[in-house]
């Protein structure tokens, strides 16, 4: 996808292009890719479908589950140690935030830090990011915002702005396990290439432990997380004239340890075909399609990886129980 972004290397503040839109977010893709990842031996979509404006609304419901202990954990971190992460983030800076959706975390850290050159939050929800980057030019009127609305995993073809001394990626909510091991490396990898020695990255991730904690995180008695993840039947019925049956399907969350994920499924609650723009699908009773999955991480791990990807670690954070990590590392 193209992001049709015309920045200004060096352009001076408040000259900013206030929105940048994406050429239309292409239905074709999704269409494509629904129809591959059903047709595939194990069924499968891309999670980043999960997130059209109502699943961005389900999504902030579950940041509030009492279970859901990631988004908690990680604000606390923060609010514990704002003052020196801001400190360690440097003056003058360009803040970059790939799938900022409602930018409730990069404000209180905009708000510590010294003279932010500019934020520029990207999200593939458009409503969500706009009505996030009205709330937060009010809270913080001197700060030059350029939202883009895109797809942050496609090649982007925008230079990323220049403005200030340097440019911090801010990452957090451990976005980065929602990627394979090799997607993730890609994913640094690019970010790194935005980026120049002595810019950083500024990154959230949920740490391996106890599974009985993982999976009561990602199967809520509420089923907050089953209605996430069958939003996107939902979408795929009302998007691409598909038909599935709500009832038919239910959701599963389980860790893996082997593989150091909890994997999202929905379920097949028996046999039963289903039809999307016209194309049929058969599923047996027990098959799943595999939604999502929630990588964690050791800090190891993640030293390795961000090595790997030419980031040097620089501090990081956690709480008391080690349930979750804030890393900064730049680019040397
Ligand atoms: N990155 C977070 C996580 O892995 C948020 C998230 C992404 C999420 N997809 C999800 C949470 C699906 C619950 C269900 O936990």
């Amino acid at each position: 996808m193209n992001i049709a972004l015309n920045t200004q290397p060096n352009a001076p503040k408040g000259n900013v292009p206030k929105v940048l839109q994406s050429q239309e977010m292409e239905g074709g893709d999704f269409l494509s890719d629904v129809i591959s990842g059903l047709r595939a031996d194990r069924k499968s979509l891309p999670c980043k479908y999960l997130y059209d404006a109502a699943g961005s609304k389900i999504f902030e419901q579950i940041c509030e589950l009492k279970d859901y202990y990631l988004t908690r954990t990680e604000a606390h971190i923060f609010a514990e140690n704002l003052p020196e992460i801001a400190r360690t983030l440097g003056a003058n800076v360009t803040l970059v935030e790939p799938g900022a959706g409602n930018c409730e975390k990069a404000e209180p850290l905009l708000s510590v830090m010294e003279s932010p050159a500019a934020y520029i939050p990207i999200d593939i929800s458009p409503e969500i990011l706009h009505a996030a980057e009205s709330r937060l030019q009010a809270a913080l009127p001197s700060l030059p915002i350029q939202a883009v609305v895109g797809d942050f995993t496609a090649p982007i073809t925008w230079e990323p702005n220049r403005l200030g001394n340097r440019r911090v990626i801010f990452f957090p909510g451990s976005t980065i396990g929602n990627f394979s091991c090799e997607q993730a490396e890609r994913l640094l990898a690019d970010f790194a290439s935005w980026l120049s020695p002595g810019d950083g990255l500024l990154l959230g991730v949920d740490l391996v432990k106890d599974s009985v904690v993982l999976e009561r995180a990602y199967h809520d008695d509420e089923h907050v997380t089953e209605a996430f993840n069958k939003n996107l039947l939902r979408r795929i019925n009302r998007e691409l004239n598909g038909n599935f049956d709500m009832d038919g399907f239910s959701h599963r969350a389980f860790y893996h340890p082997l593989r150091q994920r909890v994997e999202m499924h929905l379920v097949s609650l028996k046999s039963q075909q289903v039809t999307v723009a016209g194309v049929q699908f058969q599923f047996e009773e027990g098959e799943t399609i595999h939604t999502e999955n929630s990588h964690k991480y050791t800090q190891e791990g993640l030293t390795k990886l961000l090595a790997r990807t030419g980031f040097t670690p620089c501090r990081h954070w956690t709480d008391n129980n080690n349930h979750f990590a804030i890393y900064y590392a730049e680019i040397t």
